[in-house]
């Protein structure tokens, strides 16, 4: 294994269908993928055969299992719409991993996990490793409409107690996600055993890390940031921390709750 272990390999298409309004499942064969992977980090995509678009695409690692690797993804734009035509043999050139996942510590009880949209992607790796850790888990997951809450049955087989909210009201409450867990989260003692691990759009997460650390407690947050290198050289993706401005692609994507200026995280979506 190398001592930086990131790679650049040449993955095979081994399925890619939809599993929502325009989002696929796209599962790749990549067995020279470092093995380090962990759950929160994530890929960059190059999303053509050519020159055009040029910039890689970033994606979290939806899971990652021996010899394969998952991506959910959904189409927004010409990358995604060319992810979305591969098929079954077909090459992808990918980087990773990259960036900092989320911590278990070995201490950890108790996880609540919030969602907001495609922010459930990189959740299905954290789930089945803090399933793995005995970790009991309780996912909050919020989307626009029923049909863009995903994998609902696999996390519930997973073990994972759901609390659902749709902004249209179609399945679980009406409204957004963050309500839900406002109306939920009683007060605890902040403690090694609980933690909070939270993706999706900024302005979720604001709200969430808000909540966490009015009461001290432990609260990752995964942060999406328009990148064009992913890999620390452009400086295109900096944030604002405690420690000055940070790079979402290496410092990142997973940040404490505790060290971000959570003004700027409702500022850095506009
Ligand atoms: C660390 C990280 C992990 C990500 N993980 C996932 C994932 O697991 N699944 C997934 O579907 N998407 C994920 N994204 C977002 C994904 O990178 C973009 O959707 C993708 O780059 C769009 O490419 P495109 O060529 O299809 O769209 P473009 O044509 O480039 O853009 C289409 C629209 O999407 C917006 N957009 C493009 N890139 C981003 C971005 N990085 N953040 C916010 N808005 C963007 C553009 O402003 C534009 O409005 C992740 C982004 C980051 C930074
Ligand atoms: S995307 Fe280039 S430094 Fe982060």
């Amino acid at each position: 294994m190398s001592f930086f272990p990131i790679r650049q390999v040449t993955a095979r298409v081994t399925g890619n269908d939809p599993v929502g309004e325009a989002t696929f499942r796209l599962i790749l064969s990549a067995t020279d993928f470092p093995p380090t992977a962990a759950p929160g980090q994530f890929v960059m995509l190059r999303t053509s055969a050519g020159a055009d678009p040029m910039l890689r695409r970033a994606f979290s690692l939806h899971d990652r299992q021996e010899g394969s690797l998952e991506i959910l993804y959904k189409v927004v734009g010409r990358g995604t719409a060319w992810m979305a035509q591969r098929r079954t043999g077909d090459a992808i050139d990918l980087i990773g991993p990259l960036g900092q996942g989320f911590a278990i510590a070995p201490t950890l009880r108790t996880a609540l996990l919030v969602a907001g949209g495609m922010g459930i992607a990189p959740f299905r790796f954290l789930i089945r490793s803090l399933r793995a850790a005995g970790v009991d888990m309780l996912l909050f997951y919020g989307a626009r409409t029923e049909r863009d809450l995903l994998e609902l049955a696999e996390m519930e087989a997973a073990g994972v107690s759901l609390l659902l909210a749709t902004e249209d009201g179609s399945r679980g409450e009406r409204g957004r996600i963050t309500e839900l867990f406002q109306q939920h989260f009683r007060k605890v003692e902040p403690s090694e055993a609980f933690k909070i691990f939270a993706c999706g759009p900024h302005e979720m997460l604001y709200e969430v890390g808000r909540i966490a650390r009015g009461q001290a407690i432990a609260c990752e947050v995964s942060l999406e940031s328009h990148m064009a290198c992913g890999l620390g050289t452009c400086m295109g993706c900096v944030i604002a921390t405690e420690d000055g401005y940070q790079r979402v692609c290496r410092e990142g994507p997973v940040f404490s709750a505790q060290r971000l200026l959570l003004d700027e995280i409702s500022l850095a979506q506009d």
